[in-house]
C-alpha cells in the first residue's frame, strides 16, 4: 500500500543501476514509498523481473549512452533523479591497472551521472520541483588503496554536487550526495570475485545492506521542500577511514 505522497509533490523517479544492490533497494523502495518509478539497467533479467513490479517500468540503457535517454525521457517528467549506476572494475595499485579502467570509471561514474542531470534539470528548474541525488562514496572523501580513479570519479562528483547547488540556487531543486562506505551488494564483482569479497570485505561483521541506503534517501526525500539534505555519509559501525599506516624499511 503506497505511503503518504511527498511534501513536494513527486510522482515519478529515474533510477540507475536499477538492476542490483543499492539501486535495486531504492526502486523498491520509492515505488513503495508512492512513486512511479523508471528503472534503468542493462542486464536483461534483472530488468525483466523488476518489470514485473507493479509501479515500474524499465529502459535497457547503457548510463553512458547520453542520446537514448534523450530519446526516452523526451515528453516526461521525471521529479526525483537518482544518479546510481557505478563501477570499480579493479582494486589494482594505479600504476598497474588496464589504461582502459581510467576511462571506463570517469565515463560511468563520473560523466554519464552529469550528463543525466543535464538532461533533466532543466524540466526541474522550470517546474521549481525536483531532487537529484548521487550516490558517492567514501572513496571519494578519503584516499582508499587501489581506488584512486574510482575515488577521483566520486570525488568529482562530491564537488559537482557542491556547485550544482550554487547553480540552482533559488530555483527550488534540490540536490543530496549520499556517501557510503561499505555496502554489501555485487560492486566488487569484477575486481576481485564474490567469494573473495564474501571472505575479506563482508564477513566477520554486520554489513550496511542496500536497504538501508535506501532508507536513508528517502529520509532525505521526505524533508520539507525548504530542506535539503546536502551530504550524507554512512559507514558499517565496524569501519572507519583515515589514521595514518606507515610501511617501516629499517629492520
Ligand atoms: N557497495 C559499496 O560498498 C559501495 C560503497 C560506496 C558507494 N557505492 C556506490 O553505489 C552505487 C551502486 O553500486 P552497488 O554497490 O549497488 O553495486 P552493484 O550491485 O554492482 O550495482 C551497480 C549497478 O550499476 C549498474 N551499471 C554499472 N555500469 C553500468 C552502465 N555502464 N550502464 C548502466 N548501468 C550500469 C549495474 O547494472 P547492469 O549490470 O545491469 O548494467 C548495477 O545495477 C555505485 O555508484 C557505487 O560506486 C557502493
Amino acid at each position: 500500500m503506497p505511503e503518504a505522497s511527498f511534501p513536494t509533490g513527486y510522482q515519478r523517479a529515474l533510477v540507475t543501476g536499477a538492476t542490483s544492490g543499492i539501486g535495486k533497494a531504492i526502486v523498491l523502495a520509492l515505488r513503495d514509498a508512492g512513486l512511479q518509478v523508471i528503472a534503468v539497467g542493462r542486464s536483461p533479467d534483472a530488468l525483466a523481473e523488476l518489470a514485473s513490479e507493479p509501479g515500474v517500468t524499465t529502459l535497457q540503457a547503457d548510463v553512458r549512452d547520453s542520446k537514448a535517454f534523450s530519446a526516452a525521457l523526451e515528453g516526461l517528467t521525471v521529479d526525483v533523479l537518482v544518479n546510481n549506476a557505478g563501477v570499480l572494475s579493479t582494486r589494482a595499485a594505479f600504476q598497474e591497472i588496464d589504461e582502459a579502467e581510467i576511462d571506463n570509471m570517469i565515463d560511468i561514474n563520473l560523466k554519464a551521472p552529469l550528463q543525466l542531470a543535464r538532461n533533466v534539470l532543466p524540466g526541474m528548474v522550470e517546474r521549481s520541483r525536483g531532487h537529484v541525488f548521487f550516490i558517492g562514496s567514501s572513496a571519494g572523501r578519503a584516499p582508499h588503496p587501489g581506488a584512486a580513479v574510482y575515488g577521483a570519479s566520486k570525488a568529482g562528483v562530491s564537488l559537482f554536487c557542491d556547485a550544482l547547488r550554487c547553480d540552482l540556487l533559488g530555483t527550488g531543486v534540490r540536490v543530496t550526495e549520499i556517501a557510503p562506505g561499505r555496502v554489501q551488494t555485487q560492486l566488487y564483482r569484477t575486481a576481485m570475485g564474490m567469494q573473495a569479497a564474501g571472505s575479506e570485505l563482508y564477513d566477520g561483521y554486520e554489513s550496511i545492506q542496500p536497504e538501508d541506503i535506501a532508507q536513508l534517501l528517502l529520509a532525505a526525500l521526505r524533508m520539507p521542500a525548504a530542506v535539503d539534505v546536502s551530504r550524507l555519509e554512512v559507514f558499517p559501525t565496524a569501519q572507519a577511514v583515515g589514521g595514518s599506516r606507515m610501511v617501516k624499511t629499517l629492520s
